[in-house]
């Protein structure tokens, strides 16, 4: 008889990057990883048959987490397929796209975050976790210098930071840890190569504290924090320098 995973798992915006090294690194007999992405779903469905080869189990959502009705339906799907979540991902993020409203990224960084914790609180069990995938110049924003045109986008998700751990009791009261993972820049991605044509000095002055963490040791931590027995409030990645105050 065909039996579901015992470990369902969300990682938001898996489809490139960080997220998509994330559903890789979960793959395994016992967990169904939910690849959710927003537009690329050749990269979106190329990510989840990679977890089916290595002898895991994953699907895809469709889902703009910035839009309250695609998220319902996508926590809905989830629900009525597998009646449970057991780690919810938060790592989509976004707002540097060109030509994108000024209001976009609170409404992706902060309001979808918390949108989508409320939608998974039901459905996850005592011991479920929720992992809240951030950086740096976000985390410590506004007491470090952030990257040139980066400001907004560090103010929006460190707002989200701020709200998901307004939800702590209610985190707390359903047995779910919250751990936000923050990362320095990480090398290779997309990201800080658009911050290093837009803000060179800014990346040097990074680099030069050490080399920056891959993708896969990032990735290595957020998977770690979705299955830790004894969640921490916060892990860093990267960047002593950020936690020395000074
Ligand atoms: N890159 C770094 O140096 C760095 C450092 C520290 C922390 N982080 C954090 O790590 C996370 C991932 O970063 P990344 O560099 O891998 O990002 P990325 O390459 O820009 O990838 C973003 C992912 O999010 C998805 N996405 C964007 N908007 C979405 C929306 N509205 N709804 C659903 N999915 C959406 C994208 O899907 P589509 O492609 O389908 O649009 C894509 O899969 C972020 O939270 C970021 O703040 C990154």
């Amino acid at each position: 008889m065909h039996s579901e995973p015992a470990r369902i798992v969300l990682v938001t915006g898996a489809s490139r990057g960080i997220g998509a090294e994330v559903a890789r690194q979960l793959a395994g007999p016992d967990t169904h990883v939910v690849v959710n992405y927003r537009e690329k779903a050749n990269r979106a469905d190329t990510i989840a048959q990679t977890i089916r080869d290595a002898g895991g189990h994953a699907s895809t959502l469709r889902a703009d987490i910035s839009d309250e009705a695609e998220a319902v339906a996508m926590m809905e799907s989830i629900g009525a397929r597998f009646g449970r979540l057991d780690a919810l991902v938060l790592n989509a993020s976004g707002g540097l796209e060109l030509g994108a409203d000024p209001s976009y990224a609170m409404r992706l960084n902060r309001d979808a975050q918390r949108h989508l914790a409320q939608l998974a609180v039901p459905l996850m069990p005592i011991g479920g976790r929720i992992v809240f995938v951030t950086s740096h110049q976000a985390h410590f924003f506004p007491n470090k210098a952030v990257p040139k045109g980066y400001s907004a986008i560090a103010a929006s998700k460190r707002a989200g930071e701020t709200a998901l751990y307004a939800m702590r009791s209610a985190f707390t009261r359903a047995g779910i840890g919250l751990t936000v993972v923050s990362g320095d820049m990480i090398d290779g991605t997309m990201i800080v190569r658009l911050l290093q044509r837009r803000d060179p000095a800014e990346v040097s002055a990074r680099r030069a504290h050490g080399s920056l963490p891959t993708v896969e040791e990032f990735a290595e931590v957020i998977v770690g924090a979705t299955v830790s027995p004894t969640p921490q409030s916060i892990v860093y990645v990267g960047g002593a320098d950020y936690l020395m105050t000074a």
